[in-house]
C-alpha cells in the first residue's frame, strides 16, 4: 500500500542552513583543493583545467562535458606505483575505462583490472600486454572465459565454484594453465555504502572463509588441471577512509593463508586486498594518500605473516577511484533557476542544468555528496543553498544535493562538478533518450576528444524499427 503525505525530497533533507559540514565558501573565486584535480584553478573567477579555461574547451564539445586532467590522471597513478614499490598497483577500470586511459596506465607501469567481456576488449584495443590483465567477475560465461585464456590473460580470479569448474573445463579444451586467485569473504563490515560493501557473508561476491567455502575452494583449484593458484583475493568494498577494515581483512585473509600451508602443504606466492580507497567528494572527506596507505598495509601484512610464521606474499592492490576519481570533472550549462518556497518560509535554489541523473547517477543511487563551483565567471552575490539538478523526468535527478552558489546564478551560466572520474560516465546510461557526453582529455593548453559525446545515429543504431 502506498500513502502519500505534503513533505517531500526538501522537507526530508532538514534546515536550509543545508548539512552541518556545508559552510558557504569564503572565496567564491578560489576552489578547495582537495576536491580538484591539480591544474585545477580558477582565472577571474573562470575554471581552468589542463591549460584551457572551461569557456574554451565547451566551446569545441558542447555541455555536458566530462574533462579529464591528464596530468593528474598521470600523477596519481604514478604516486600509488611509487608508494607500492614491490606490490602490483591494478588500476580498476571499471572506474573508468577508454583505450587512452589503458595506454596512460600502462605507460605509467600499473597493471589493469577488468571484470567484463567490455573492459577486455577496450583493453586488449588499447594493446594493453594481456599477461598484466586481472580479470574479475561473479558470473564469467565460459565464452568470456575461452577469450580470457586465449588471450593470455595474467590472473582470473575466481568466485564460485561454478567458475572452477567452468575453467578446469576451459584449459582442458585448449591444453593451457590459467593463473588464478581465489576471491575470499573476509566477513569485514566495511563503512561505506551498503551497495558497495562487499565483504560481509550476506552478499554475491567471494568464498566465505568462515563457512569453510574459502578452503574447500583453494582445494579444488589445487587439485584442478591447468588451473594454477597464484594466491588468495579480498576487496572489502568501495569508498572507505578507515585502514582498519583492510586490517581485519588482511589478518583474516593471511590466517586462512597459513591454514592452505599446514592443511595442503602449499605456499600461495601473491596475496591481493582489493581496492576502494576514498577520495575527497567534499570538504567532510579526508582521504589518506598513496604512501600513507602503503605504509599501513606494508605494515599489517608483515606483522600478520610474522605472527604466523609464514612468508610475506607479493601483494597486489585495485585502486580505480583513488586515481582517476579527482582527475575529472563533469561541465554543465545552467538551464533553468527556480527558487522553490519550503515550509516555514524558506527557500531552496533548484538549479537544472543539461545533464543529470544519465551522466552521475551516484548520487540518486548511494545518496553521494558531490560539490560544484559556478565556472564560467566571478560573483559578488550573496551565496544561496542551491541544489543542482537533471533535466531527467523525475525528482531523484539530482547531482549536487547541497552547495551554496552565488546568489545570481542564472541560465547560461557554466557550473562544474568535481570528483566525477570514477563511476560517472563508466555508469552512464542512456535514460530518456539522453546522449552520454563526451570525455575531453586535457593537457598543457591541449584538448582530446577521447570518448567522444553519443549521437542520435548510436541511440537509433539499436533501434530495429527505423530500418
Ligand atoms: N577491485 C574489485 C574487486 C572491485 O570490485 C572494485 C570495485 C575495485 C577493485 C575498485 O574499487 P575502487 O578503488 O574504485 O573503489 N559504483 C560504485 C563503486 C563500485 C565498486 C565496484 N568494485 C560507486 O560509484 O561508488
Amino acid at each position: 500500500m502506498s500513502t502519500t503525505h505534503e513533505a517531500g525530497w526538501a522537507h526530508a533533507s532538514g534546515a536550509l542552513r543545508g548539512p552541518s559540514w556545508l559552510r558557504p565558501p569564503s572565496d567564491p573565486d578560489a576552489l578547495v583543493p582537495h576536491l580538484w584535480s591539480q591544474t585545477a584553478h580558477k582565472v577571474d573567477g573562470e575554471l581552468h583545467v589542463g591549460g584551457l579555461s572551461v569557456s574554451e574547451l565547451v566551446a569545441n564539445v558542447n555541455t555536458p562535458a566530462y574533462v579529464l586532467d591528464e596530468v593528474d590522471f598521470r600523477a596519481r597513478a604514478g604516486a600509488f606505483r611509487d608508494a607500492f614499490a614491490g606490490y602490483d598497483v591494478f588500476y580498476a577500470g571499471k572506474a573508468f575505462l577508454c583505450t587512452t586511459v589503458a595506454r596512460w596506465v600502462q605507460e605509467e607501469g600499473l597493471s589493469l583490472d577488468v571484470c567484463s567481456d567490455g573492459e577486455l576488449t577496450v583493453a586488449l584495443r588499447a594493446g594493453f600486454d594481456p599477461a598484466r590483465i586481472g580479470y574479475h567477475g561473479n558470473n564469467k560465461t565460459v565464452t568470456e572465459l575461452r577469450r580470457a585464456v586465449a588471450a593470455g590473460i595474467g590472473r582470473i580470479v575466481l568466485d564460485s565454484f561454478d567458475e572452477i569448474d567452468r575453467l578446469a573445463m576451459v584449459t582442458a579444451e585448449t591444453g593451457t594453465t590459467a593463473r588464478v586467485m581465489v576471491r575470499v569473504t573476509a566477513g569485514v563490515e566495511a563503512h561505506t555504502h551498503e551497495y558497495i560493501a562487499t565483504a560481509h557473508e550476506d552478499q554475491k561476491f567471494g568464498f566465505s572463509i568462515t563457512s569453510g567455502d574459502a578452503l574447500e575452494a583453494v582445494r579444488r583449484v589445487l587439485d584442478a588441471p591447468g588451473i594454477d593458484l597464484l594466491g588468495l583475493h579480498s576487496h572489502i568494498g568501495s569508498q572507505i577512509f578507515d585502514s582498519s577494515g583492510f586490517e581485519v581483512a588482511a589478518r583474516r585473509v593471511l590466517a586462512l593463508q597459513a591454514r592452505i600451508s599446514t592443511e595442503l602443504g602449499v605456499v600461495l606466492p601473491e596475496m591481493d586486498l582489493g581496492g576502494g580507497f576514498g577520495i575527497a567528494y567534499t570538504t567532510q572527506d579526508d582521504p589518506s594518500d598513496p604512501a600513507q596507505l602503503a605504509t599501513e598495509m606494508s605494515k599489517i601484512v608483515e606483522h600478520e605473516c610474522r605472527g604466523l610464521g609464514i612468508p610475506e606474499p607479493r601483494l597486489s592492490i585495485e585502486p580505480g577511484r583513488a586515481i582517476v576519481g579527482p582527475a575529472m570533472c563533469t561541465v554543465y550549462t545552467v538551464g533553468t533557476v527556480k527558487p522553490v518556497e519550503l515550509d516555514g518560509g524558506a527557500v531552496r535554489t533548484y538549479v537544472s542544468v543539461d545533464g543529470g541523473m544519465s551522466d552521475n547517477i551516484r548520487t540518486a543511487l548511494y545518496d553521494a555528496d558531490y560539490s560544484c563551483t559556478l565556472a564560467s565567471r566571478t560573483s559578488d552575490a550573496p551565496p544561496v543553498l542551491a541544489r543542482v539538478v537533471g533535466k531527467h523526468c523525475e525528482a531523484g535527478d539530482v547531482v549536487v544535493k547541497d552547495e551554496f552558489l552565488p546568489g545570481d546564478v542564472a541560465p547560461g551560466d557554466l557550473l562544474a562538478v568535481p570528483g566525477t572520474g570514477a563511476y560517472c560516465r563508466s555508469m552512464a546510461s542512456n535514460y530518456n533518450h539522453a546522449l552520454r557526453p563526451p570525455v575531453v582529455a586535457v593537457r598543457d593548453g591541449v584538448a582530446r576528444v577521447v570518448v567522444r559525446r553519443e549521437t542520435v545515429e548510436d541511440l537509433l543504431a539499436t533501434d530495429m524499427g527505423d530500418q
